[in-house]
């Protein structure tokens, strides 16, 4: 299969609205598109429509225990959907939505199976960037999408990470440049009394408890679960964002981290190492394989970095990479949640 590539221009509303209406014809014809949204690129394909989600499985190469998130593009789109929206749902709708966060519901029967993973609740996502928001309503549908990369790798956070997995194996992708958060969405249940947090995001804990203070959080969120518990978010127990090379975490305080990451270097000269470091430290390092993140003031650039990083780690070869750990309140919860699973847990605490 030949993939697509169309890019959305803003100055130009007669190729944007070109681009939108032949994405629409793929969707409605049970095609894969891959689109841009504030948090990563998505792989869409019709929500309702069960054998086109099948295709998404396939080309990502998902375990189909693992559920997606049904995208839409106005909350009457909602309705259908899901039996009931409770007060709580009802607040973090109104405080959070259109925006980077995934509220999960009962479903009702018009999304199918193969969307829902087999469980009886339904993700949702509203996304606020402007070119998802198109593409679903010209589509006309909610739209299945999980993130565009292989399972396992790094989500994509640009056009052309979606292309480097998934080039041949989907129809078409629109390139709207690269995703202003680059973490996936914070991810809620809200199906029963109390919400619980199952994935963090750029929707932080603190934001959430200013709305719902009673909310949990799921054992999957911190940590490594142990045998045989039960993550309530299915993909949390895949291994995720994994570059080829052996991953560690090194966290303590600066002066601490990098030291032991330069004792690490020193033992490891055998291999072909990298550390991704911060402004504040990129330049303490006995090696020329660093990759800088971004600098400590400033978590959201780390964010938006993150997956990109971990990408470069591959591309470049390494064979063994060490990255600096974050304190983990606020954004840092998300960005160690998705560093803790890259490392698959391998953190050394100073
Ligand atoms: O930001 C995002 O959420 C991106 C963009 C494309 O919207 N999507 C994304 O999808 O990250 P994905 O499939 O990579 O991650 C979805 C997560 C998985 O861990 C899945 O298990 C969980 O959401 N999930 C989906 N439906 C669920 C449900 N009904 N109950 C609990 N967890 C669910
Ligand atoms: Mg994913």
């Amino acid at each position: 299969m030949k993939t697509e590539i169309l890019t959305v221009d803003y100055n130009d509303p007669q190729l944007n609205k070109a681009i939108f209406s032949k994405a629409a014809k793929v969707i409605n014809t049970g095609g894969l598109v891959a689109f841009p949204t504030e948090t990563v690129y998505g792989l869409g394909a019709n929500a309702l429509d069960g054998e086109a989600v099948k295709k998404i499985y396939e080309a990502k190469g998902r375990p189909s225990d693992n559920p997606l998130i049904a995208h839409i593009s106005g909350f009457e789109q909602l309705l259908p959907l899901v039996k009931e929206i409770n007060e709580n749902a009802k607040k973090l709708m109104k405080a959070f939505m259109p925006g980077p966060i995934t509220l999960v519901f009962k479903k009702t029967d018009v999304i199918p199976m193969q969307t829902s993973g087999g469980l009886d609740t339904v993700a949702i996502r509203y996304p606020e960037n402007r070119t998802a928001q198109e593409f679903i309503t010209a589509c006309g549908v909610p739209i299945a999408a999980p993130s565009a990369n292989t399972s396992g790798k790094p989500s994509p956070t640009r056009a052309s990470h979606v292309e480097f997995d998934l080039s041949g194996k989907i129809d078409m992708i629109i390139d709207g440049g690269s995703c202003e958060f680059g973490l996936e969405s914070t991810i809620v249940d809200v199906s029963g009394s109390v919400p619980c947090l199952l994935r963090p995001g750029s929707i932080t804990l603190e934001m959430l408890k200013e709305i719902v203070p009673d909310i949990k959080v799921d054992g999957a969120v911190l940590g490594a679960l142990k045998d045989g518990e039960k993550p309530k978010a299915p993909g949390m127990k895949y291994t995720h964002y994994s570059p080829d090379a052996n991953v560690t975490i090194v966290r303590g305080d600066i002066e601490h981290t990098v030291a032991e990451i330069n004792r690490l270097l020193g033992e490891n000269t055998d291999k072909v190492c990298g550390v991704v470091a911060t402004e504040e430290t990129k330049d303490k390092y006995d090696t020329e394989n660093i990759l800088v993140i971004g600098s400590r003031k400033h978590p959201e650039t780390i964010a938006a970095n993150l997956f990109k990083m971990l990408r470069k780690c591959d591309y470049k070869g390494y064979e063994a990479v060490f990255i600096e750990g974050f304190p983990e309140s606020e954004l840092g919860l998300a960005i160690m949640n998705r560093l803790k699973k890259a490392a698959g847990y391998n953190i050394i605490e100073l």
